[in-house]
């Protein structure tokens, strides 16, 4: 008798090894789909029900998804990346010339398409009115991932090691000067040294690969929990429709 593949996965997932791992159990009902979701480690961060007017195109244009997809096409290409480039001021602007035509551009186009569709989501959120409470703290976290988004791209741009990143790094640098008693403190620090050198290159690497890659992605993680927490995306109240019974003393009020 051929097995079917159905009676398979079913096998599978009754087995002692899976439900170790599991262990919402089995079934389709609404409890166990609930549990799948609330005891898996990746998905707890997101809502167990949401409404379909929370998910449909009109409400966020997905602008919000769209930023975390070009994100990710930046992990990945980045980490491409981090297999060629040597930031050191002999190789890097050699390497960035060998890669250009490959994997650098869709990183760079990446780029400048998130930072683009960060300010659009922030926008969309701003006139849906999505922002008002219990969203607030949302808000917040959404303008640090908006300010780590920035950093992200001004410390890439160094990397290329050619004219146009290390004058735009001297001039973005040297207004970290102006920051009032602690500002020579920060433009020290940012380039491990009054100039941009070799120094900086490797400072803005760690920063560019690591510290920031990091802090998005705990930030982000918040950020989905806060939805979550906040009942889901925020669906505009619809205006409560009377439904004109035949006797008007019983007439009903209907919330869609
Ligand atoms: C790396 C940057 C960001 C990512 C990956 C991100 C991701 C998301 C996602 C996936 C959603 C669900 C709705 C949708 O798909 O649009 C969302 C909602 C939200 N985002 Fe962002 N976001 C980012 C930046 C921001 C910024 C800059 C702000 C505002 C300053 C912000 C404020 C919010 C708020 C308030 C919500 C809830 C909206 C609602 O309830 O309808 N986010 N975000």
């Amino acid at each position: 008798m051929p097995v079917r593949t159905a009676d398979m996965v079913e096998k599978v997932r009754a087995s002692r090894v899976w439900r170790s791992v599991f262990r919402s159990g089995t079934g389709n009902s609404t409890l166990h789909r609930a549990l799948a979701i609330q005891q898996n480690i990746f998905l707890h961060l997101f809502a167990t029900k949401v409404r379909k007017r929370m998910v449909r195109f009109s409400a966020t244009w997905y602008l919000g998804t769209l930023t975390l997809g070009t994100f990710l096409i930046l992990i990945i290409t980045g980490i491409l990346l981090m297999l060629y480039y040597h930031p050191s001021v002999p190789q890097a602007y050699a390497d960035m010339k060998d890669l250009q035509f490959v994997v650098s551009s869709v990183h760079r186009w990446s780029a400048q398409l998130m930072v683009f569709l960060v300010f659009a989501h922030m926008f969309k959120v701003f006139y849906r009115g999505a922002y008002r409470t219990p969203r607030e703290f949302n808000w917040v976290i959404g303008v640090v991932l908006l300010i780590i988004t920035l950093l992200l791209s001004y410390t890439g741009y160094l990397l290329p090691w050619d004219q146009l990143a290390f004058w735009a790094i001297t001039v973005g640098s040297n207004l970290s000067s102006a920051v009032p008693l602690v500002g020579n403190k920060i433009h020290f620090l940012l380039l491990g040294g009054n100039q941009v050198n070799a120094n900086a290159l490797l400072r803005f690497y760690v920063l560019h690969c690591v510290v920031l890659p990091l802090a998005a992605i705990l930030f982000i993680a918040v950020h989905f929990w806060r939805i979550r927490k906040d009942s889901g995306l925020y669906v505009q109240q619809s205006e409560p429709r009377t439904k004109q019974a035949k006797d008007p003393a019983r007439a009903t009020t209907e919330v869609k």
